[in-house]
This record gives structure tokens, sequence and C-alpha cells, in this order.
């Protein structure tokens, strides 16, 4: 595990940017896996502004997501579809039907799962899979739990995540309950990890989740077990440690 510790949340966003350059610099048909929420948003600010500069090309780049909500159309403005497109896919040269998430209207949530999981599977798998990480440790959303989940599920959110995610809503009422997540298993596949942390808010949840035992009570924990990943945290993620 490579770890670096930036000063503060815009040199994170920096470095990680830097990495997923790399990775597209290297592999120019690369599979990246992306999320959502608020740690990327620096990062993929950074790509923006270097595929401005000429300096990146994702004309061959494709991508899938790690998560979207259940029930949410991919035109309601808090549907991780509609965070990628504001956020990156309508500002960089990606082509469209390259870029992949979870159906957040499919009707069948099973074959939705299952279709996700063969989609990756036929794409080679993810080059680089970009992860955040919820207070309780979540990565997608994998919760705590007794168990490390496998595939691509439909999770039912638990309360500590809905209350995370209300200020994005106009009510807790109106966070979805359910939603699509490529599972620890999934994401163990991926061949490159990248996992960013911000604020003094997640330090002890990332010291226990890179020091503390591998438990599925700690979904994150579970990275300890992969061979190639790297983290990328400012000063208050790591002021645990
Ligand atoms: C987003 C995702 C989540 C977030 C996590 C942290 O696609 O899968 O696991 O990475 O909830 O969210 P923020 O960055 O908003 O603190």
């Amino acid at each position: 595990m490579r770890i670096y510790k930036t000063e503060d949340y815009k040199k994170m966003s920096k470095k990680a940017a830097r990495i997923i350059a790399s990775q597209i610099i290297m592999k120019p048909n690369c599979v990246l896996g992306l999320a959502t929420g608020s740690t990327p948003i620096g990062l993929y600010k950074y790509l923006v502004k270097w595929y401005q500069k000429g300096e990146l090309d994702f004309s061959e780049v494709v991508s899938v997501n790690l998560d979207e909500y259940k029930g949410l159309p991919k035109s309601n403005d808090q549907s991780y579809d509609y965070f990628m497109r504001d956020n990156l896919f309508g500002l960089v040269n990606i082509d469209a039907a390259n870029t992949y998430l979870p159906d957040g209207l499919a009707e069948d949530s099973d074959l939705e799962c299952e279709r996700y999981e063969r989609l990756i599977r036929s794409l080679g798998g993810v080059d680089l899979q970009l992860l955040g990480m919820g207070h309780n440790g979540h990565i997608g959303f994998n919760e705590p739990g007794d168990a490390f989940d496998l595939a691509t599920h439909c999770v039912d959110l638990q309360p500590s995540t809905i209350e995370a995610n209300k200020r994005f809503f106009a009510s807790a009422d109106d966070v979805p309950k359910q939603a699509y997540s490529m599972g620890i298993g999934t994401i163990m596949k991926a061949k490159k990890i990248l996992l960013i942390v911000s604020g003094e808010d997640k330090a002890e949840t990332l010291k226990k989740a890179l020091h503390g035992p591998i438990t599925p009570k700690l979904p994150a924990s579970v990275l300890q077990l992969h061979p190639d990943v790297t983290v990328v945290g400012d000063a208050a993620a790591f002021s645990k440690m």
C-alpha cells in the first residue's frame, strides 16, 4: 500500500488527479472505476482543467461507476449519472457511450446487478478504481455488515448514510432508501485502487481501515488485502495516525 499525505484538500485532489492522469496516459483506452460524493469533486476539476489545456485525452477512456441510487432517473440532479455528467463527462471528450453506471430505473434489481457485473467483465475489468470512504468506513455503498459482499448488489442504505446524504436533498425523506453498488468482490478485482480521504471527521475511521483488523464491520479495511492500493489523504484525514 502506498500512502500519500498532503497538506490540504486541494493538494490531495491534485495528487490523486495526477495518478488518474498517469493511468490515462499510460493506457489511453483504460477502464476507470469512478466515484461520486464530495471528495472527488476537486480531483475531477483538475482532470477537466488538464483536458482543456490539451494535456489529457479521454477519447478512448471507458468508465464504470461504483454505484447509483435506486429509483432516481438520470435526469434527477441527485442521480449519480447526473453528477458524473455535471462534474466530468460533460466537460471532457469522453464518449458518452463508454460511460456506464447501474440503471437506477431498472425494473428487475437482480437482473440489473447481473448485467452490471457482466458488463465490467466484458470490458476486461477495471484498471484503476477510485474510491471515497464514508464516515462508517463504507466504500461504494457497501455498508458495515457481517460479511464482505461479493458482487454488484442492491443495498438498503443505513440511517447514517441517509443522514450524511440528506444535505443534497430537500429532506431525509427524499433520500432514496436503496442503491445499486459494486460489491467488495467487484471492487477488489480492480487491478489498482486509489482511495481518497479528506477531513478530520474521517480520521479515526481511516486509521482503523488502514491499521485495524480486517473486518466487514469496517468495509474499507478489506483494502489491506489488495495488492495495489494507493491512499491519498489530507493532513486532517491522517491526524489520528
Ligand atoms: C460514491 C460512493 C461513496 C462515497 C462515500 C464518501 O460513489 O461510493 O462510497 O465515496 O460516501 O462520500 P463523500 O466523498 O461525499 O464524503
